[in-house]
């Protein structure tokens, strides 16, 4: 196999910019250039404000920036130079045409993949790390070979990216696997273990899995669905839990110490957010779909559906709970982030939550640590239904304390560290009574706010 000396990584984004600065890290030989179209996010990348925010990552930035790795808008140079390209760019849900709601915006891909045939004048070995549905490299393939120059050869690999955000650079460090999927073709053979050879500098060669390019593309969107289904199970749990008096976090623990269940990812809450467990079950939904398995695409829908009545079912609670009605009533919501440790808020829980209670004509204050009041303000107006006016009845908070003066229901909605170590009874001080904390996450002790003087809903256990 060839041995790879530069790397290009289109798009700047989670995973393109924490990927590749890893790999820079790690990889002292080679030279990573990660290249986008947004001017303020390379920009972003090259100063001290990162453009996202991720414990650790500022450090694996100031290590290797400047040295092997650059943040350039220069897409062509970076292309033209590299021997291997990651293809890391969004691949949304399609708001309009065939399969809007459900399928894969491929456009942002399909640009790219032009751009390298247009641009390239050497042999290249192409690495899809967006995800994309089943048999996407073979599109790819297609619009590569199409538009080539004589003497340029181009291999496609899958190469899926499993981080999860808030933990992506130590996921990265120690990864439970990094998967290949290539054409078992010499040459395709030949990308893979050049690609191999690349993580081999830190992953042990045992949780380097090679398999089929459709295997790889596949394997992607099934540990999201599956990952998801376990929340939705819980979930859908944790509301038997609350008609019957059993608690869904003694529940889960008991049943997650079954070896065959496993323990994590059976945590309760007000819902999964996040950029890809919906847009990539309903990616296979579409899938399913289109391939005439219309049984199949019933059973993941099911984990979307189970999500979305979550979170309803979690704002009615609170509505119920404060006597049927918080119209003029003040309520803090703490945490707008999907889950802790990001700024992400693409999909988070908060938003459905927010737009309910306003709907409702409460008025609402927010506070989260990481997230922007900008960023708040752009999630409620592409989300407002405009039948109350946001700007009137929102307003957004410097710390949690601030949020919750004056506040008749206190709701948690993201995990966040900080929550747990509040001044509660200098809270309950500032709140009317009787003063409401709605537990969305199962992170607050219960006894502790009841000794202070709160009422205490948590997701998942029946006694208020
Ligand atoms: P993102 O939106 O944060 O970043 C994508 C970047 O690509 C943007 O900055 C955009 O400007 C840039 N871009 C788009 N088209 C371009 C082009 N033609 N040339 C140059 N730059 C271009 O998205 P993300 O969260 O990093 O996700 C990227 C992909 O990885 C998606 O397919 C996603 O499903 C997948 N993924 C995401 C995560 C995650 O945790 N966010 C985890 C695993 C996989
Ligand atoms: C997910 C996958 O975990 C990752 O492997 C993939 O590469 C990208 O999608 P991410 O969305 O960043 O990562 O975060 P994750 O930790 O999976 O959380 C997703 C959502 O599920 C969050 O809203 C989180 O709060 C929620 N969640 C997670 C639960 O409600 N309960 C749990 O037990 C775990």
């Amino acid at each position: 196999p060839i041995t790879v000396k530069k790397i290009c990584c289109i798009g700047a984004g989670y995973v393109g910019g924490p990927t590749c600065a890893v790999i820079a890290l790690k990889c002292p030989n080679i030279q990573v250039t990660i290249v986008d179209l947004n001017q303020a996010r390379i920009d972003a990348w090259n100063s001290d404000n990162l453009p996202i925010y991720e414990p650790g990552l500022d450090e694996v930035v100031k290590t290797a920036r400047g040295k092997n790795l650059f943040f350039s808008t220069d897409v062509d140079k970076a292309i033209a130079e590299a021997d291997l390209i990651f293809v890391s760019v969004n691949t949304p849900t399609k708001k309009s045409g065939v399969g809007a709601g459900y399928a894969a915006d491929l456009n942002f891909l399909q640009r790219a993949t032009r751009r390298i045939a247009e641009v390239s004048t050497s042999s290249k070995i192409v690495v899809e790390k967006s995800t994309v549905p089943c048999r996407t490299a073979d599109a790819m393939r297609t619009i590569l070979e199409a538009n080539s120059k004589p003497g340029c050869r181009f291999d496609i690999l899958s190469n899926p990216e499993f981080l999860a955000e808030g933990t992506a650079i130590s996921d990265l460090f120690a990864p439970d696997r990094v998967l290949i999927g290539s054409l078992q073709t010499e040459s395709g053979k030949d990308a893979c273990a050049a690609l191999a050879n690349v993580y081999a500098n830190w992953v042990p060669r045992d949780r380097i899995l090679t398999v089929g390019l459709w295997s790889s593309e596949l394997t992607k969107l099934a540990a999201n669905a599956m990952l998801a289904q376990r929340i939705s199970s819980v979930n859908a749990l944790s509301a038997i839990c609350e008609a019957t008096g059993a608690n869904i976090d003694e529940v889960a623990f008991a049943v997650g110490k079954d070896s065959r269940v496993g323990a994590k990812f059976l945590k309760a809450s007000v819902g999964f957010g996040g950029s890809c467990f919906q847009k990539d079950i309903l990616n296979l939904v579409y899938l399913s779909e289109s391939l005439h398995l219309p049984e199949v695409a019933k059973y993941w829908k099911a984990v979307v559906d189970m999500n979305e009545y979550q979170k309803d079912r979690f704002s009615r609670k609170v509505v119920d709970t404060l006597f049927n009605t918080i119209t003029g009533k003040k309520i803090a919501i703490l945490g707008w982030a999907f889950k802790k440790d990001t700024g992400d808020t693409r999909e988070s829980p908060s938003i459905s939550i927010c737009n309910h209670f306003l709907s409702e004509k409460a008025r609402v204050n927010v506070y989260d640590p990481q997230v922007t009041e900008e960023q708040i303000w752009l999630d409620l107006d592409e989300t407002s239904t405009n039948e109350v006016d946001h700007k009137q009845h929102v307003s957004i908070s410097k710390s949690a304390i601030e949020a919750c003066k004056d506040a008749e229901a206190i709701v948690i909605c993201t995990e966040w560290d900080e929550f747990k170590t509040l001044d509660w009874a200098k809270i309950y001080e500032a709140c009317p009574r009787p003063a409401f904390v709605f537990d969305g996450r199962l992170m607050l002790n219960r006894a502790e706010l009841q000794q202070i003087g709160f009422k205490v809903v948590t997701i998942g256990s029946g006694d208020v």
